[in-house]
């Protein structure tokens, strides 16, 4: 089977050597007159481990060109060309762009061509941009979007064990048996194109997080007179809490009497220090900004009277320190001339009830509320089945504040989940 790749840089290149490896037939397509040159000569313009000695094997199975003309007769095409920063951040489509217009004069043999895009996209630009740009071509496009994962100086280790195969489709129904060949893994993830795209940047805002966070403790812990290696080796042995995807599922903010303390605290000590720890000081911002984007939420909704299960900083405890739920039925309380009239219903065990002020009403069983509840806040209680019931009755907009509203996960989890039902 031949394929075509788009771009011959760093990973057009490994990805060509590679699959011709595997046994494929490639048309290398660039643009640098230079580089193809250079491959022309039979010589390497990047270094990778073991990329010269499979490059040399595989000569004849690779051909290089300047002129897209020459993928007239191939079914498949893998784009891999660059997608670079501007000085604001946005990302430079240009390359992509110059060889989608190609590919959209493109005389072919076939009626239709297989387009898999592995360059680094945006969310949303595969089916905002490039599926509208080919749509009126006279060749039919099936796109996939397949984010490429390798690493440099790990290359070709990477394009054939890669850590990860996510393939992004637009119609379910798309014939995708051999993209499991091209992209080297068995358990590929198929998922929307958006998703596909995300995945990246995911991947490596929370790969760069990991390095800053990890050289910002180890700078104040060598301030500190810590063994780093030590703090670092007891650190990951916590595969429960530490090195595992606890804390990771996104939800509402945190609370409670540890984690804002611990962060004040550490914050405290690196200004004593004279340390600057970017990360660790805008932490407790992010999570303040999560309970106020949850604010404008119910804001927006104008609600007059609130029913609230649950005020405790997570669910099994009736700790309210630090409760991020109490924070925000704090805020939304007395606001603006409308917001004065809320009325807050508390669902909660009778030890959270006692602790509170005046200023909200205490239910016991939904069955005593007297008002019309425009909105339910499900948060650390779980309803009870009488409870259930009531609501079932009472169908209203909802805001979910934990990852999921059955009884069993809330149980399990201490992570609270923004996300809005209406009714
Ligand atoms: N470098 C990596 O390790 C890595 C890893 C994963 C994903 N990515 C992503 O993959 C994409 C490619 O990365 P890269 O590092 O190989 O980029 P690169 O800049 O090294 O290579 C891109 C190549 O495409 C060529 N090109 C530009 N327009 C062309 C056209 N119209 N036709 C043919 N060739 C054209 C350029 O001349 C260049 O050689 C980017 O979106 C990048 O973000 C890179």
């Amino acid at each position: 089977m031949k394929i075509g790749i788009l771009g011959l840089g760093n990973v057009g290149l490994v990805s060509a050597i590679c699959l011709a490896e595997k046994g494929y037939r490639v048309i290398g397509i660039e643009v640098s007159r230079e580089k193809l040159n250079l491959l022309k000569k039979r010589r390497l313009y990047i270094h990778e481990d073991g990329l010269t000695e499979l490059f040399k094997k595989n000569i004849q199975k690779l051909t290089f060109n300047h002129d897209i003309g020459a993928l007239k007769d191939v079914e498949t095409i893998i784009v891999c060309v660059g997608t670079p920063s501007r000085s604001d951040g946005s990302v430079e489509l240009h390359q992509l762009f110059s060889c989608m217009k190609e590919l959209k004069n493109l005389k072919t043999k076939h009626r239709s061509i297989t387009l898999i895009i592995r360059s680094t996209l945006p969310p949303g630009t595969t089916r905002k941009k490039i599926i509208p740009f080919l749509k009126d071509s006279k060749t039919k496009f099936n796109i996939f979007y397949c984010p490429e994962f390798l690493r440099e100086g790990n290359a070709v280790h990477d394009f054939f064990r890669p850590s990860l195969g996510v393939v992004g489709v637009e119609n379910e129904k798309t014939e995708i048996k051999y993209l499991f060949d091209l992209i080297n893994h068995d358990s590929i993830h198929f998922t929307t194109i958006e998703t596909a795209e995300m995945i990246k940047y995911v991947n490596n805002s929370f790969h760069a997080l990991k390095v800053a966070y990890s050289n910002e403790i180890a700078t104040l812990a060598g301030k500190l007179n810590v063994n780093i290696d030590d703090l670092f080796n007891i650190f990951f042995s916590d595969t429960t809490l530490n090195i595992s995807n606890a804390y990771l599922n996104p939800g509402f903010a945190f609370g409670g009497p540890c984690l804002t303390k611990e962060l004040k605290a550490l914050n405290y000590i690196s200004i004593r220090e004279k340390v600057r720890l970017p990360v660790l000081e805008n932490i407790l911002e992010s999570n303040f900004e999560h309970i106020q984007r949850a604010v404008r939420l119910i804001e927006d909704l104008k609600p007059k009277n609130i029913l609230c299960f649950g005020v405790a900083f997570k669910h099994g405890t009736d700790d309210l320190r630090d409760s991020p739920i109490l924070k925000l039925i704090e805020y939304i309380q007395p606001r603006s001339s409308y917001l004065s009239k809320i009325r807050i219903h508390l669902r909660d065990k009778d030890s959270v009830l006692r602790k509170l002020k005046n200023n909200y009403i205490a239910v016991k069983k939904c069955s005593e509320i007297k008002h019309k509840i425009d909105l339910v806040i499900f948060a650390s209680y779980a309803p009870t089945e009488e409870d259930e019931i009531w609501l079932k009755k009472h169908k209203t907009k909802q805001l979910v504040l934990y990852p999921n509203s059955t009884k069993k996960k809330i149980k399990d989890s201490n992570i609270f989940n923004l996300q809005i039902n209406k009714a």
